[in-house]
């Protein structure tokens, strides 16, 4: 049976997909500009739990600190120039906190897709605060979509906020898709594009999951893979794939 998933088709990626710097405040607003109704992004701990937006372990690609991101007080990731690496004109972006992250949302009337990614060693613990955090952060609006690609931390998000929806990230094949699936209790599988064809979209979408698939950058591909019957494209060309596309 097919769980509530009130989505649009289009996702920009890391807010402002690869036209402002990834997981910033900055980046959303662009996601906002471009006239797209939900991003994604990636959430991780601090050392001292205060959660924050990153994509990489490390700080070293995307500010212009080094070294392990969850092994930092919040108060010294505060300080660090999250936008400089992009472009110069970006230099005052700082690592957004959730909860304005949350905020930023709120105004521009975007649903989030929050990936837990969390510090290695630290899978359950980030899953858990993270589905406390969006729990609160969120409440009154559609509910925030949660991934990831660890079971670990949806099992804890599970657990923690069972009402938010969960969708499992896969970067590869599994055969038992159904039964990981169906022990977090996921609304909806999010598939690196390369995995599918017809058949298999057809037998995901037969199980009663919702099918999001992530990154597709090619809008011939996006048509094809929405004939299929994927339900969301996450896209990093916000400007081409747009939320009318
Ligand atoms: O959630 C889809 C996509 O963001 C997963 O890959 O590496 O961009 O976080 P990545
Ligand atoms: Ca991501």
């Amino acid at each position: 049976m097919n769980k509530e998933w009130p989505y649009p088709r289009i996702v920009a990626h890391r807010g402002g997909g690869k036209l402002a710097p990834e997981n910033t405040l900055a980046a959303i607003d662009t996601g906002a500009r471009y006239g797209h109704t939900m991003i994604e992004f990636d959430a991780k701990l601090s050392r001292d739990e205060h959660i924050f937006l990153l994509h990489d372990d490390t700080l070293d690609r995307t500010s212009n600190g080094w070294g392990i991101a969850g092994e930092m007080p919040w108060h010294q990731l505060a300080q660090l120039d999250a936008g400089g690496w992009f472009s110069s004109a970006f230099s005052n972006e700082r690592l957004p906190l959730l909860e304005a992250v949350a905020a930023r949302c709120r105004q521009h009337h975007l649903m989030a897709n929050i990936e837990i990614k969390p510090t290695t060693g630290y899978e359950a613990q980030t899953g858990k605060a993270i589905a406390l955090a969006a729990r609160e952060l969120w409440q009154g609006e559609t509910a925030p979509l949660l991934s990831s690609f660890s079971v670990v931390a949806l099992e804890a998000a599970r657990q923690a906020a069972p009402e938010l929806p969960r969708g499992l990230l896969l970067d590869e094949w599994h055969e038992d898709w159904q039964a990981m699936t169906r022990a977090l209790d996921c609304v909806s599988v999010h598939l690196n594009h390369r995995l599918l064809d017809a058949e298999r979209t057809a037998a995901i979408k037969q199980a009663g999951l919702r099918i999001l698939v992530y990154t597709v950058n090619q809008p011939e591909r996006a048509r094809t893979l929405l004939e299929w019957g994927v339900d969301a494209i996450c896209t990093d060309r916000i400007d081409i794939i747009g939320p009318d596309f």
